[in-house]
């Protein structure tokens, strides 16, 4: 079983093969998600003051899949995870891509940034139900307002609602995405999802097949329960004003987030 973390140092040390795997099964779980691009876009269009680009920090970046789309549109985007993996990915993709983008491998709870006049701050995809409880979001919320300019915006998206399943009771749950990467094929199927009064779980299979070997895992990731309420009453808590939520609609293969606004 692999936990991924919420804040843990278990990203360190990893071989290039595992730091390949983490890359890979991060893309194929979470790359084919674009129903919030338009919205980050629309705030970044909206941001942005005169012809000066938008300065953007996108929060948990991954390897890249909101800021490179970002980066495109013109904006100045740092791009900040824990996963040192996951960046380096990103800056190849960048550079794929002639894009410029900074990184900075920080934590989303403790980061301390030069630059301190952001005028967008994202969390797209449920990265702050990673961050841990209550205390650690509002950790999270001080530092994104430190870094905010006066009057800038930061907007998390968070899933509020989840159906649960669960493969092993029958259930059919969704089917499989899959990735070639060389001669190995990933492929990685949501088995079961339980709502519990704290915590949403999400398991997965994954398998990886090549020529040499047939392995398989299971990844289990454990949001935080988390209302808009909450979280606009956290922002408020950590110096931020709550703006009206906006809404990303579900789509056949994946569920609807509410985006909470706080301006600084
Ligand atoms: C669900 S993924 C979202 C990736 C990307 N933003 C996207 O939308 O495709 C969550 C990301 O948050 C990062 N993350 C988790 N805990 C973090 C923390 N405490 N500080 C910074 N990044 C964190 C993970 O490494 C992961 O890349």
């Amino acid at each position: 079983v692999v936990v991924s973390p919420s804040g843990d140092r278990a990203y360190l040390g990893r071989s290039a093969a595992a730091a390949v795997r983490a890359v890979t099964w991060h893309e194929l779980e979470c790359g084919s998600y674009s129903a919030d691009l338009p919205l980050w876009r629309e705030l970044a269009l909206r941001t942005a003051m005169g012809t000066q680009p938008v300065t953007l920090l996108d929060v948990g970046a991954g390897s890249g899949r909101v800021t490179l789309d970002l980066a495109a549109q013109g904006c100045r985007v740092t791009a900040l995870d824990l996963d040192e993996d996951l960046l380096a990915a990103l800056r190849a993709h960048a550079q794929e891509r002639a894009l410029d983008v900074q990184t900075v491998c920080a934590d989303a709870r403790t980061f301390e940034l030069e630059q301190r006049d952001f005028g967008l701050c994202i969390a797209p995809m449920q990265t702050v139900q990673l961050l841990g409880g209550e205390s650690e979001r509002v950790a999270f919320l001080g530092r994104v307002a430190a870094h905010l300019r006066p009057g800038g915006l930061l907007a998390c998206a968070i899933v509020t609602r989840l159906e649960p399943f669960d493969c092993g009771n029958g259930d059919l749950g969704p089917s499989a995405e899959s990735r070639r990467v060389g001669g190995t094929l990933y492929s990685s199927r949501a088995t079961r999802v339980e709502v519990r009064a704290r915590h949403i779980t999400i398991e997965r299979e994954r398998q990886i097949v090549s020529a040499k070997q047939t392995a398989g895992e299971r990844n289990v990731v454990e949001l935080e329960r988390l209302s808009a309420a909450q979280l606009r009453s956290e922002g408020v808590a950590a110096g931020l004003r709550p703006e009206p939520d906006r809404v990303i609609a579900p789509t056949e293969d994946h569920v609807g987030s509410i985006v909470v606004m706080l301006r600084g």
